[in-house]
């Protein structure tokens, strides 16, 4: 039995007295990788923003990497999180190098300037940026790239720091078909490693996965409606309840695909 790296007990979010999500009880194992799934509007992000420590719980306990949410310092313990998505890019300053966006995934700070880093620090990250195929954009502004890049960037920002928790809202989004397939390569290769970090990944295709996914959450209107071993979850009939579409899923070399049937 591995030990919890996130332990969610009845967590709910609300703002403005509108229930986002919940109530959802979960554990993520150490290096399990879990897929979160569920329509537009489902509450994948902010179920994300709360395990990333972005924010509270309004009910329930959240236990993250060991600390309890509402009992630690959300700052620091982000610090420890690794985290690709769209509120993390709209964080970052976009004038400095992709290199440099880089290097600050090691803290999980905002700018390089607040750190210093050896030349086998450089080097990895620009190691890191070659492997999602886009070491040419390596001295270009963050700015500057494209959202494809920047996503790449991303990527490679939230492999550098060596976290135990990586979380990933929609890594796949706005990339080409090859940049998706060194996503889902480097997430195999880092599920193979003996201190591969717990994932939990949204997605919105089952061919973002790699097959190294060891569980699946199934959201809809901020409940779960499926959780458990990937191989139970992520198949026709919890999908199809999830997304209100007939859909059957297929499965080839550990690989996930599914397309919509007859009418739901
Ligand atoms: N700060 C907020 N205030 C009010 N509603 C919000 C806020 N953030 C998200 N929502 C709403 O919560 C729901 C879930 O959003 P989100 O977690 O982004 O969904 P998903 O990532 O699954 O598409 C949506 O209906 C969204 O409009
Ligand atoms: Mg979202």
């Amino acid at each position: 039995m591995s030990a919890a790296v996130v332990e969610l007990s009845g967590v709910t979010v609300e703002v403005a007295a509108r229930r986002l999500v919940g109530p959802v009880t979960l554990s993520v194992g150490s290096g399990e990788h879990w897929a979160l799934l569920g329509p537009n509007g489902a509450g994948k992000t902010t179920l994300l923003s709360l395990i990333g420590a972005v924010r509270h719980p309004s009910a329930g306990e959240a236990t993250v990497l060991g600390e309890r949410l509402g009992h630690t310092d959300l700052r620091a313990l982000r610090a420890r999180i690794g985290a690709v998505g769209q509120s993390v890019a709209g964080r970052l300053p976009g004038h400095v190098t992709a290199r440099e966006i880089v290097l600050t995934g090691r803290d999980g700070i905002l700018a390089p300037w607040w750190a210093s880093f050896d030349a086998a620090e450089l080097r990895e990250a620009g190691e890191l940026l070659e492997h999602f195929h886009c070491g040419h954009v390596s001295e270009q502004s963050f700015e500057s790239c494209s959202q494809g890049e920047r996503q790449r960037v991303l990527l490679a920002r939230s492999l550098f720091g060596r976290h135990g928790l990586l979380l990933l809202d929609e890594p796949a989004a706005g990339v080409d078909l090859p940049g998706r397939e060194a996503l889902v390569g480097a997430l195999d290769t880092l599920a193979a490693r003996a201190d591969a970090p717990a994932v939990v990944q949204v997605a919105h295709t089952l061919e973002e996965l790699p097959a190294a996914t060891s569980h699946a959450v199934l959201l809809r209107e901020g409940r779960v409606v499926a959780s458990g071993p990937a191989g139970e979850v992520l198949a026709d009939a919890p999908l199809s309840a999830c997304f209100g579409l007939a859909v059957r899923v297929e499965r080839s070399s550990g690989r996930y695909s599914a397309r919509a049937t007859a009418s739901w």
